[in-house]
């Protein structure tokens, strides 16, 4: 070890990393050991590259926003000929599902600061009165799915050190909530640095890694062999959602319709903006390509840019639900892809240690975690496709721990989707003006996932529920 430990430390030096090391003499034979481990698996000239790219050059964010359009998309339907059209499609998708040619995609491998959990974000209980977890409800659409195209889809969950073991443990504790076809993968970590680029310790014998964002998600595919897996599986499409957003439809025949119909390599749901703040990705267009940038990198001037009849100019916000074509996934994780894909720098306080190596928690931001982003894929498309949704239909984030996007908003939300199903489905229910019912329902994702399914099953009931408070539709 005493040789392999001199060249590690000699190589961090050279990097200008030596620091790493500084308790070396101190560390006891154990902690030797574990900085050895987690050093070895640093890539210096990888990162060196990086830090000097997000520190020293200068932000592409002209570059980006040099030439940006709006980006055109799908209009949500408007006439019984739009409605038509869309039932065409989603029989395409529905055809694409039978054949078994879809499997489904969720990161879950953020570490939900701003949610202030402490637990992984899709065991966070959420539904109104069963208090189901995310993790369950895409369970219980994917199970519900299985059942209405009698096919078993596999389902692969992204996570990260964070995330790992205690969602693996969950689904263990909970028998994967009946999916068979079920795979955890872990994506890769970046070191967290200081704004001269120094790496933090977290410990005197541990640096401070992070996820490398959920543009590692899909070279977590490649990486983990999934992607083999899918192709001799004969699959072809992925269905991707990130774990923070209950009414997500995991199998969603209409988006993956609209894949298949354009010979898309990427399909999106985006819904419209609802003020010009507010903290989701812009789809836009430059050079005929599609691309997101996020609300953090697009200044005020566009993010408040106005056409003639008032409507936000840069209104088609990214609801982070995609359709993606397993070849381009595979060219994405060849190296002329790889080696395009920016990071992105996002300023945080990392707890670490001070001068003697005790804990230290800082009260500002004292460094910088190092992120991919999966859009940033985007742009590399040949053919991609954007389609409007009602927010309320598709979309409802959970982000912070309380006002907009929090479990409060998200509850809301399921509850006006449950009594808008039931209002169309013919059924009594109290609603005020934004269509929230005074009382917690809930209608289980095995009884149905969207209104179409639901008004079908509701017909079928022969002793149709009296809907009142803790009404649970099973
Ligand atoms: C994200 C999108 C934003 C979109 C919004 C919709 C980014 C950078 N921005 O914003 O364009 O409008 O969602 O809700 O994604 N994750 C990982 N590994 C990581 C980091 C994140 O798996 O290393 C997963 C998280 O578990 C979560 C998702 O990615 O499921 C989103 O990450 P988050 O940091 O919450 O992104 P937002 O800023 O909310």
């Amino acid at each position: 070890m005493d040789k392999n430990a001199k060249e590690i430390r000699v190589r961090f030096c050279d990097f200008d990393q030596g620091h790493v090391f500084k308790f070396w003499e101190i560390l006891s034979e154990d902690e030797r050991v574990r900085l050895l481990q987690q050093t070895k698996n640093i890539n210096l000239e990888y990162l060196s590259k990086i830090i000097h790219s997000v520190l020293h050059e200068q932000r592409p964010n002209q570059d980006l926003l040099a030439g940006i359009q709006p980006a055109k998309f799908i209009k949500f339907p408007n006439s019984e000929a739009d409605w038509q059209q869309c039932r065409d499609v989603a029989h395409v998708g529905e055809q694409k599902i039978r054949e078994g040619k879809v499997a489904i995609f969720t990161v879950a491998g953020g570490h939900s600061t701003r949610l202030g959990c402490t637990v992984p974000k899709g065991m966070v209980p959420i539904t109104p009165i069963k208090k189901k977890s995310l993790f369950q409800i895409f369970a219980e659409k994917i199970l519900a799915a299985e059942k209405k195209y009698e096919h078993q889809f596999h389902w692969i969950i992204l996570t990260s050190d964070k995330t790992h073991n205690e969602t693996i443990e969950f689904f263990g504790k909970n028998n994967s909530f009946g999916i068979e076809n079920i795979h955890f993968i872990k994506q890769g970590l970046m070191p967290a640095v200081d704004f001269d680029g120094k790496i933090i310790m977290e410990a005197r014998d541990r640096i401070a890694m992070h996820p490398n964002g959920h543009g590692g998600a899909l070279t977590a595919l490649g990486q983990s062999g999934m992607l083999t897996m899918l192709e001799n599986a004969g699959i072809d499409t992925v269905s991707y959602f990130q774990v923070d957003n209950p009414l997500v439809r995991c199998v969603d025949p209409y988006l993956i319709g609209a894949h298949v119909k354009n010979q898309s390599q990427i399909t999106s749901r985006m819904v419209k903006k609802l003020y010009p703040e507010e903290r989701v990705g812009l789809f836009c267009e430059n050079n005929g390509k599609m691309r997101v940038i996020e609300y953090s990198d697009l200044p005020g001037e566009y993010a408040m840019a106005r056409t003639p009849t008032g409507e936000l100019q840069y209104c088609a916000g990214n609801t982070a639900i995609h359709v993606f074509d397993v070849q381009f996934i595979k060219r994405f994780n060849g190296d002329d892809i790889q080696s395009e894909i920016p990071y992105h720098m996002a300023r945080k306080i990392i707890p670490t240690i001070d001068n003697l190596g005790e804990p230290h928690l800082p009260d500002t931001p004292n460094g910088i975690k190092l992120e991919m982003f999966i859009f940033d894929a985007f742009p590399f498309a040949d053919r991609s496709v954007i389609v409007e949704s009602k927010r309320g239909e598709v979309f409802s984030p959970l982000k912070n721990s309380d006002g907009m996007d929090s479990l409060k908003t998200c509850k809301q939300d399921q509850l006006r989707l449950f009594a808008h199903w039931l209002l169309q489905a013919g059924a009594d229910i109290p609603t005020d003006a934004t269509g929230l019912p005074p009382f917690d329902i809930e209608v289980s994702p095995m009884f149905a996932d969207n209104e179409k399914d639901f008004m079908k099953k509701w017909a079928k009931l022969e002793n149709k529920p009296a809907i009142g408070p803790g009404q649970y539709v099973e």
